[in-house]
């Protein structure tokens, strides 16, 4: 604060608690009440008296006046003037800062030594995950992890990415961006390949879809595979599985390859502590249905 807006707000204090007690001085009458005094107000022949206030009540306002320069020379409050206590908001803000981290350290000291298929062994760990995973993947990938139209399902056991512990680590550390391209097709090429990437997932189409779209699928196998089962380096996803990141509908599919996609999980890196990525990359092991399965 300027030494302008420091005496600024010093004689404003002042000039304040000052004008108070001169207000209330200069009001006080004694405490004598006198029946003829009356602020000349009648109504219906009823008339208001003009008398002090209680003595209790008066001393109320003086005690206010008291405990208000009591706190000024304790506390901030006088422009600049620290307080003889030296407290302030932004010390008792970083005290409970240091606090917060000393219980975060010794909570996570015990998880230090586990691998991470081990933490997700472990109860106590997981119940800190799940409120992790509450506060911080939920908007995404819904409350029980299970996705929603272009967010992954980490329930099941198909993965856009690797998912062994040290491929999760880096999910969550740096995020992962995977870019679908809009390859210009033109639109009869797009509804042949939308039926041919149907028929990858199983469906029958026509001979011509097949034959056409065997032909066209060399532009996708780059990212897809010869065989459309995806490759996990790219994040581009198994096409022959029936699990669909953006919908499974012949439109659905379309609009992908008309207009391409970018799928964009953010980085963690600034928002949550390596203790706690290795944490939430235990909970979503537990959460896909083959661990589940395999821990039956
Ligand atoms: C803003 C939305 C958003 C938030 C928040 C978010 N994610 Fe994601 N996440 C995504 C998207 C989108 C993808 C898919 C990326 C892609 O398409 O390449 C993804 C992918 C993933 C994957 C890879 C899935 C796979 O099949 O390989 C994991 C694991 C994951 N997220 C875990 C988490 C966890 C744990 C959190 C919380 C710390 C989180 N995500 C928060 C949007 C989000
Ligand atoms: C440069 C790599 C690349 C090429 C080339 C490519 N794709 Fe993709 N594709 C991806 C990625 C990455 C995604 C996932 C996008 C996301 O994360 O949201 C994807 C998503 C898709 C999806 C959505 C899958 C789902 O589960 O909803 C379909 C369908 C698809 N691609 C079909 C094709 C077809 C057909 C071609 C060829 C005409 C093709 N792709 C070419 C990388 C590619």
């Amino acid at each position: 604060m300027s030494n302008f807006w420091s005496i600024f707000v010093i004689v404003l204090v002042v000039g304040n608690i000052l004008g108070m007690v001169w207000l209330l001085f200069s009001t006080s009458k004694g405490s004598d009440v006198n029946e003829a005094e009356t602020t000349g107000h009648e109504w219906d022949g009823i008339k208001e008296l003009n008398n002090p206030l209680p003595r209790w009540w008066l001393w109320l306002f003086v005690l206010t006046i008291v405990y208000a320069v009591g706190y000024l020379y304790f506390y901030p409050g006088l422009g600049s003037y620290e307080g003889s206590l030296g407290w302030s908001q932004k010390g008792e803000f970083e005290q409970a800062i240091v606090e917060n981290n000393a219980r975060k350290a010794e909570f996570y000291a015990e998880f230090k030594e586990m691998d991470i298929p081990v933490l997700a062994t472990s109860a106590k760990a997981m119940e800190a995950a799940e409120r992790l995973f509450g506060n911080n993947c939920s908007t995404c990938h819904g409350s029980g992890g299970g996705g929603a139209k272009g967010f992954p399902n980490l329930t099941d056991d198909d993965w856009l990415y690797n998912n062994d512990p040290a491929s999760l680590v880096a999910t969550l550390t740096n995020g992962r961006a995977g870019v679908m391209p809009n390859l210009n097709l033109s639109p009869s090429d797009v509804t042949v390949m939308a039926y041919y990437v149907k028929h990858l997932a199983g469906d029958e189409v026509s001979e011509h879809v097949q034959l056409e779209g065997k032909k066209r699928f060399a532009t996708c196998a780059a990212c897809h595979g010869q065989d459309g089962t995806g490759n996990k380096a790219l994040g581009a996803p198994n096409l022959t599985d029936n699990v669909w990141l953006h919908g499974s509908r012949i439109a659905d599919i379309e609009k992908i390859l008309r207009e391409g996609k970018r799928g964009n999980m953010p980085s963690f890196k600034s928002i949550l502590s390596q203790d706690e990525i290795r944490l939430l990359s235990a909970y979503v092991l537990t959460l896909s249905s083959s661990e589940e399965a395999s821990a039956e």
